[in-house]
């Protein structure tokens, strides 16, 4: 049965607000995001910050020297890793060293786990900023970050109704190769009365996240409806989703044929031959990254 425009946003509303008592964004990631968003904070400030919550300075310091990054040497303070990668990939790394305990809950279905989701999120992040370097397009924190909440709403419809997940999980029909005869945005259509698109948009706006965030994680499937200031992003987001999906056990329930949208290729200058190329690399930075948040 269809639902319209006023029911949809009446689910997502009602999810949010459901939700918002068990998930709520850790307060130091909040404090993060202030710091972002406010072009005048200082090392000092991030330093003040990070420092309260020694579990998160260890997680940042390991991202820090993972290979991802490859600097040279240990780096054992959250100072010299601003020296080394800058306030603002640090400030993104924060966030998303705090974003990782959002992502738990266990497997629900043979398919498909919270913890699976989150290894995704993470080949979403790197392979955006494997195409932001590649482009030469200057992208490379902001799309990191939009890369790795970017199915976020997975997470919102399973704290508001693991069920509901599980019975549009089941519906996608996924093999043991992990590819659904129908996607996940379908069946969630028809499970909830919205998708996963929606229910993250819903999460970013409560959670006054920038707009680049909620545009990558409410039309990461529809990029060419994505508003034209984050058009770019999102264009980042969608084609690293694909290849992130492309990989050895590649997360695909809601992008089964993983193919990047016609307009994005001729954005990003992306041929065939390029693709295979750029899903090989992600494959291997994949691997050097793994457990790294
Ligand atoms: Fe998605
Ligand atoms: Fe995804």
């Amino acid at each position: 049965m269809p639902v319209t425009e006023e029911q949809r946003q009446q689910v997502v509303e009602s999810a949010i607000r459901e939700i918002s008592h068990i998930a709520t964004l850790p307060e130091v990631t909040l404090r993060i995001i202030e710091l972002v968003e406010d072009p005048t904070s200082t090392a000092q400030d991030l330093h003040a910050v990070i420092s309260n919550d020694p579990a998160l300075s260890s997680r940042i310091l390991k991202v820090v020297n993972s290979s991802f990054y490859g600097l040279p040497g240990q780096i054992s303070s959250i100072n010299r890793a601003i020296v080394m990668l800058g306030l603002n990939a640090v400030k993104n790394i924060a966030i998303a060293a705090s974003l990782a305990k959002l992502f738990r809950g266990g497997e629900l279905t043979p398919t498909f786990s919270a913890k699976e989701l989150w290894n995704h999120s993470n080949a979403t992040a790197i392979g955006c900023k494997l195409l932001s370097d590649t482009m030469g397009m200057g992208l490379g924190d902001e799309s990191y970050l939009a890369g790795l909440i970017h199915d976020i709403g997975i997470m919102v419809e399973m704290q508001y109704d693991r069920s509901k997940l599980i019975d549009a999980l089941d519906k996608t029909g996924a093999g043991p190769d992990g590819i659904p005869t129908t996607s996940l945005l379908v069946t969630e259509e028809q499970v909830f009365g919205a998708n996963h698109q929606h229910f993250g948009q819903g999460l970013c706006a409560k959670w006054k996240f920038p707009a680049p965030f909620a545009a990558a994680t409410g039309f990461h499937h529809n990029p060419t409806a994505a508003p034209s200031e984050q058009s770019k992003l999102v264009a980042v987001v969608h084609a690293a989703d694909c290849l992130a999906g492309r990989i050895e056990r590649g997360f695909r329930l809601d992008n089964p044929d993983c193919n990047i949208h016609r307009e994005v290729r001729e954005v990003l200058k992306l041929n065939d031959e390029k693709i295979n190329e750029l899903t090989e690399k992600l494959q291997s930075m994949v691997a050097d990254s793994a457990n790294m948040i």
